[in-house]
């Protein structure tokens, strides 16, 4: 459970990161509103789900295998958790509403709304970031 949520959740940032860079170099506006609703579609019913399973699994693994909480690759996961938990929360929920209002009431194509577009894209990207690390220390386990 963990692991295969973990490849949905990474894989499905990785995918939406790469079809955002084809639209932007396109300079395909229409395309980046698409792209941005189906982000933000899939942020919350999909990956924030997905992301609390990997967590739960994670922590009975933890209490099942006797590990230390004080683990190196443990507090990794846990801290990257937190990061990317606490931007979907404080960042890219209210970047994603804002763009929402923008897109219905300048439309997909104004400045503004293409300029919020690229931000939280911009955001996405480094959240995702976060979540291969996690994914690196995870497999690799170093300083353990
Ligand atoms: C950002 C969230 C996380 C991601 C993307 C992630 C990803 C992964 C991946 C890909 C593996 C397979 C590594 C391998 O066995 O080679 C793994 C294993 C594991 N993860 Fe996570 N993880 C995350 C968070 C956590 C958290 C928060 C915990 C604990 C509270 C945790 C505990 C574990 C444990 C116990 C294993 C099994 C390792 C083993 O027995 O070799 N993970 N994780």
């Amino acid at each position: 459970m963990h692991v295969t949520g973990a490849v949905l959740w990474v894989g499905g940032g990785l995918t939406l990161t790469i079809l955002a860079l084809r639209a932007e170099r396109a300079r395909d506006p229409q395309e980046m509103a698409t792209i941005a609703r189906q982000a933000a579609f899939v942020g919350e019913r999909v990956f924030a789900p997905v992301g609390l399973l990997v967590l739960l699994a994670g922590i009975g693994m933890v209490v099942n295998l006797n590990i230390d909480w004080s683990t190196s690759w443990i507090v990794a996961g846990l801290v990257g958790y937190a990061i990317t938990f606490l931007t979907g929360l404080l960042v890219l929920s209210p970047m994603a509403k804002r763009i929402g209002t923008l897109m219905e009431t300048k439309g997909a194509e104004a400045p503004e709304t293409q300029e919020a577009i690229q931000r939280i894209l911009l955001v996405a990207r480094v959240d995702v970031g976060v979540l291969l690390l996690v994914v690196a220390v995870m497999v690799l386990k170093p300083f353990t």
